[in-house]
């Protein structure tokens, strides 16, 4: 039986959801998003409370210390730029808190701009350092640094033990992790596998905003790095070749950006490894107005 989430929108209700349960001594798993979920949102969720009913099966003599899972929706005006798509980003709230409810989740956080950002602007921000201004953080300056802000006022917030984020914001997961080590925050940062549609097109809210004909055209990308990875033993250019030959075949797709790198998004040192070496290959891209983004895993160099 699922039962209804308690819905927080101030950090004060916030603390009163969470605050019995962290004295009880449970666990807190937070689960960041901006709305309109999908099922790409939903294997979070449900990462995050796989998670914590193992915890409650460990605990079991301990009633009191069930874990708690905590979804955040909030469209975080500061991780978008000028010219991109805050005003029309699609909100679906009560969508959202059935899919909440479904999915177990204990405590959602929905807080108004106003109550993240009392002061207006934060004056102090996370410098997300010079990884934040590459791949997408050269498309999009500015994004990276609000991206990881929002993320450290919620990890502030909640305080949770552990986050999940999706692979499919690859640099973003890997910023996030790089943030809670550095900064000391605590946090067990969770990356989660990209959930696809049948035609391998990466699950995005920004997918509603495209034609049928963009739709159509839109699992390039992750026919790209498919066909990257199959090449990956012949090293790192035959497999970013392979990629970008498809790239090419759709000319409707501007393409931002191809590039391999290491798994902490590092260059790639050695191109064309005598054994082999992980590695993961990422790519951006516009159709008419909707920007697109997919990364996936792939092995460079002969198998052993
Ligand atoms: P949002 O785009 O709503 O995504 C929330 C989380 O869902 C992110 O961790 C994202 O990587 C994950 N996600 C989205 N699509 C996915 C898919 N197809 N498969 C698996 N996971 C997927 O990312 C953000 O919001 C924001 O930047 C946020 C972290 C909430 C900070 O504002």
């Amino acid at each position: 039986m699922t039962s209804e989430p308690f819905l927080a929108s101030t950090r004060e209700e916030l603390q009163a959801a969470l605050g019995p349960r962290r004295r009880a001594g449970s666990r807190v798993a937070l689960v960041p998003t901006m709305g309109a979920l999908h099922d790409g949102h939903v294997a979070l969720l449900r990462a995050a409370r796989q998670h914590r009913d193992a915890e409650d099966a460990e605990d079991a003599e301990d009633a009191g210390a069930a874990g708690a899972v905590v979804a955040s929706i909030f469209v975080n005006p500061l991780q978008f730029g000028p010219g991109e798509d805050l005003s029309r980003y699609p909100r679906t709230f009560e969508a959202d808190l059935e899919i909440c409810a479904r999915e177990g989740v204990d405590v959602v956080f929905a807080p108004s701009t106003q109550e993240m950002y009392p002061g207006g602007e934060p004056v102090v921000t996370v410098d997300p350092g010079e990884l934040g201004d590459q791949l997408e953080g050269a498309v999009r300056p500015g994004h990276f640094r609000g991206v990881l802000t929002v993320v450290a006022k919620l990890f502030g917030l909640a305080r949770p033990d552990l986050a999940f984020f999706g692979e499919k914001d690859y640099q973003q997961l890997v910023l996030v992790r790089r943030m809670s080590r550095d900064l000391c925050a605590g946090v067990d940062v969770r990356g989660v596998p990209t959930v696809r549609e049948p035609d391998g097109l990466a699950l995005s809210s920004r997918n509603r905003y495209l034609s049928a004909d963009e739709r159509g055209c839109a699992a390039v990308l992750s026919r790209a790095l498919r066909d990257a990875r199959a090449e990956a033993a012949a090293g790192l250019p035959a497999a970013r070749a392979a990629a970008g030959r498809v790239l090419a075949g759709v000319p409707s797709l501007e393409p931002d950006y191809l590039e391999i790198r290491t798994p902490d998004l590092a260059v790639v040192e050695d191109q064309r490894p005598s054994s082999p070496v992980e590695a993961r290959i990422l790519v951006a891209g516009r159709l008419g107005s909707t920007r697109l983004i997919d990364n996936l895993s792939l092995t460079l160099g002969p198998p052993t």
